[in-house]
């Protein structure tokens, strides 16, 4: 089998190769001068079984991922699994007003008619896997943030909304520390109104987990309340880290920030690999 990896996932990809005992295999990666893209995979791929990890975001990921697919069957690859850690467009699962595209099927659709089985990561909703049109998995990332989460021994699992109730819950057993339920209200893309409810956390590591982290506010709206309730640490755990705009600026009320490698940056704590190599 062969790892091949675009360039949101070199490391990733490497880590992927070593983990499954597959050959890594480069791709030549370039621009003409007009800005249009170039890869050639590197290695005979005919008749082998191909692993490629590539992330649809941001927008020039997804030219990258389907000239490498589009690679790979010419050069008669026997399988293509493609394996999306962030798959970017995922959040507009369907229409909220007349007009609209339903993005994550416009990304899914390539995609998946040129792979045969596609993996995704934590993946926003699940709605989006049938997208793909070809078999699919979504790989549960909670588990390799718990087992990182492990050794700061929190004393309170904080999920920031609802949505984030039942992994948060998961995860809460799992680090056997009580779990606590924020309320959310979305003011704007960028704003948000928390509402903590009666919490204890005088002197605990508390840590809020989210499934991604994008402008901070969320994280940074739920951390503020907790260090004025007077919690000792305030961690902000998530899989997906995008962190846009001055999200780190915000994100400073927080002592720590932790996130895995579906999006490689400067906050990335864990891999998420040994689940990718599991689940292959
Ligand atoms: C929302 O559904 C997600 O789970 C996250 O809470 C959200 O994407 C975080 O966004 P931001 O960091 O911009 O508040």
């Amino acid at each position: 089998m062969f790892v091949v990896s675009g360039s949101t996932h070199q490391r990733l990809g490497v880590a992927l190769a070593q983990e499954t005992g597959a050959e890594f295999c480069g791709v030549i990666n370039k621009r003409f001068p007009d800005g249009e893209r170039y890869v050639r995979v590197l290695r005979n791929v005919a008749g082998h079984d191909v692993t490629v990890v590539q992330n649809t975001f941001p927008d020039e990921s997804i030219v990258e991922l389907l000239l490498i697919l589009e690679a790979l069957r010419e050069s008669g690859a026997k399988s293509i699994t493609t394996i999306i850690p962030y798959m970017g467009y995922a959040r507009q699962e369907r229409t909220f007003q007349r007009g609209e595209a339903i993005s994550a099927r416009a990304v899914a659709r390539p995609v998946g008619a040129l792979s045969d089985r596609v993996f995704t990561v934590s993946v926003h909703t699940d709605e989006v896997l049938s997208f793909f049109g070809c078999p699919t998995q979504d790989i549960d990332g909670l588990q390799e943030a718990v087992r990182y989460l492990k050794g700061f021994k929190p004393g309170l699992v904080v999920a920031p909304d609802e949505g984030a109730r039942e992994w948060c819950a998961r995860a809460a057993k799992e680090l056997k520390a009580p779990l606590h339920v924020m309320s959310k209200v979305r003011v704007d893309d960028r704003t948000v109104e928390t509402g903590s409810g009666k919490v204890t956390v005088k002197g605990l590591t508390v840590v809020i987990l989210d499934d991604i982290i994008s402008t901070g506010g969320t994280i940074a709206s739920a951390g503020r309340l907790l260090k004025d309730a007077g919690a000792g640490q305030v961690l902000a755990a998530c899989t997906h880290g995008l962190f846009i705009e001055d999200a780190a600026n915000r994100l400073r009320v927080c002592d720590d920030i932790l996130s895995s490698d579906t999006l490689e940056g400067v906050y990335t704590r864990y891999s998420i690999a040994p689940a990718i190599a599991a689940a292959l």
